[in-house]
């Protein structure tokens, strides 16, 4: 039997385009992916490591000649059709991607090299640590939507899809929040947690970076 040549990256923009393709029709409020595909998904994604990119860790956690200017993180666009959205972030260490959400949108993000760590979930409570050999982390559309990325001990970069993509029109755009002190009950026990939505931090920007891995067409 022939070999399948075809490249990781492109099975998984296959697959992704099948497993969200109902996520903008209306009858599908929650923009639900389909269950068994998404099953496929998840399975190709827990697969991809940084070489089926041909992406190379970066071997120094300093910054570049251009020093403190450099963007702490960058993205490398891979393709975005109206059903899903795909590329990589790269991170340098010791930086991170600030509180922030995307609602309406579907994620996953699946460790390429490096470790990052993961503030997650709707109550803020769950701190997970992904490295290549990890399962992909899951975002939905209206739970477990916010979220903030950091870089563990030196450089990481992690696979990014979103479905649907952004689309600020629609409501589907990126809002960053500050977490205020948790407020305390008459029992002294913290309960709850406030959030501010702020704009984009200062300190935190994303220049972009080209993508030389094998072509991705869908
Ligand atoms: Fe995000």
């Amino acid at each position: 039997m022939p070999r399948d040549k075809t490249p990781l990256i492109q099975k998984i923009a296959k697959q992704a385009s099948i497993t969200f393709k109902d996520c903008l029709s209306e009858a599908n409020g929650e923009h639900k992916p389909l269950p068994d595909q998404h099953k496929q998904l998840i399975s190709l994604v827990t697969a991809l490591r940084a070489a089926d990119l041909k992406l190379a860790p970066r071997k120094s956690s300093r910054p570049g000649p251009e020093g403190a200017q450099s963007p702490p993180v960058t993205y490398m666009h891979i393709c975005e059709t109206p059903v899903f959205s795909m590329g990589v972030f790269l991170l340098r260490s010791g930086t991170s991607i600030p509180l922030h959400d995307h609602p309406g949108m579907n994620g996953m993000i699946k460790v390429l090299y490096g470790k990052i760590s993961s503030l997650c979930r709707s109550m803020l409570h769950c701190v997970s640590e992904y490295s290549a050999s990890s399962a992909p982390c899951l975002l939905t559309p209206h739970h477990d939507n916010l979220h903030q990325i950091e870089a563990l001990g030196g450089p990481a970069a992690f696979l990014d899809i979103l479905a649907p993509p952004y689309d600020p029109e629609n409501n589907r755009d990126c809002h960053y929040y500050r977490i205020l002190q948790p407020s305390c009950s008459t029992s002294g026990s913290s309960e709850e947690t406030w959030l501010l939505e702020i704009p984009q931090p200062e300190d935190f920007w994303c220049g972009g970076q080209t993508y030389h891995g094998p072509p991705v067409s869908v």
